[in-house]
């Protein structure tokens, strides 16, 4: 790829002797940017030195509808759903954690919440996401398994039913700490008085070499979002943390370049 973003992904990760040498396997930068449609917004700033005017795909406005480019995206972030998951899930086995209902919070295709359900870790899912990605033929279908279109940020759900655990998966990173902060004290009102929140995000303090791709995607979600960031985790901690009180965090997981976090609520 001639991008700026190539040369750069090839520069920070693949030059012989430089630390973060090692991260090139799991952190396929190029692939990034190019499945998000980021290339010409990277190669703008680059030329520019400016953020564009109009930062496409901002909050991903650009996948709305069945388009080429919709699926071409949700390709790319089911690879990444597709290799984290066995590791996620085979931990949280190994502990015999279980949930019994789970909400899934921007879902994709839901290819977490499919594996959740196979490996009984949850009895079963409701998947939120714009209808659009709901209407992706690669979605996920399993009978225990349900889809609503809601946005995110306006989500009313009956609270009556709460949910053993929230699981939000790489969403966060997409608003600002504002709309984050609704997005949670939303999903709060449907958590059980000791349910679980699950996050997984790029942590800027990551263990090793996390904090680098949570850094560069960082930049990233700053030049194609509106407002969207990559935390430390105590900033995502204060976050929850103004939704509802948490508990200490219960468990974690280091993942090759992202970080998985439960919280219990109490
Ligand atoms: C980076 S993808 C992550 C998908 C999946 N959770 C994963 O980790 O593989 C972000 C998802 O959040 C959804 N999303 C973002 N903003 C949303 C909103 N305001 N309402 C509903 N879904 C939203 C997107 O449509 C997309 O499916």
């Amino acid at each position: 790829m001639e991008a700026a973003s190539g040369l750069a992904a090839e520069k920070l990760l693949t030059a012989p002797d430089r630390p973060c040498a090692a991260l090139a396997d799991q952190f396929d930068l190029g692939a990034i940017l190019e499945f998000s449609g980021a290339v010409p917004i990277w190669e703008s700033a680059v030329r520019t030195g400016r953020r564009p005017a109009q930062s496409i795909p901002q909050n991903q406005k650009l996948f709305h509808g069945t388009t080429d480019a919709a699926t071409h995206y949700f390709n790319g972030i089911r690879k990444l759903a597709l290799r984290n998951a066995p590791q996620l899930f085979e931990a949280l086995s190994a502990r015999r954690v279980q949930f019994g209902r789970v909400l899934d919070l921007g879902a994709g295709t839901g290819d977490y919440a499919a594996a959740m359900i196979d490996r009984g870790i949850a009895r079963d899912v409701l998947c939120v996401d714009q209808q659009y990605v709901i209407d992706l033929p690669a979605r996920q279908r399993r009978s225990s398994l349900r889809w609503q279109a809601a946005d995110l940020r306006r989500l009313s759900l009956p609270s009556e039913e709460p949910f053993d655990a929230v699981w939000i998966s790489n969403v966060l990173h997409h608003y600002s700490a504002r709309t984050d902060a609704e997005i949670l004290r939303r999903c709060a009102r449907n958590l059980a008085s000791d349910g679980s929140l699950l996050i997984h995000e790029y942590l800027l303090d990551g263990a090793g070499t996390q904090a680098l791709a949570a850094g560069v995607l960082g930049l990233h979600f700053a030049l194609t979002t509106g407002g969207g960031r990559c935390y430390s985790l105590q900033e995502l901690l204060d976050l929850c943390a103004r939704a509802t009180p948490f508990n200490s965090i219960e468990f974690s997981l280091t993942l090759p370049i992202s970080t998985v976090v439960i919280l219990r609520r109490g």
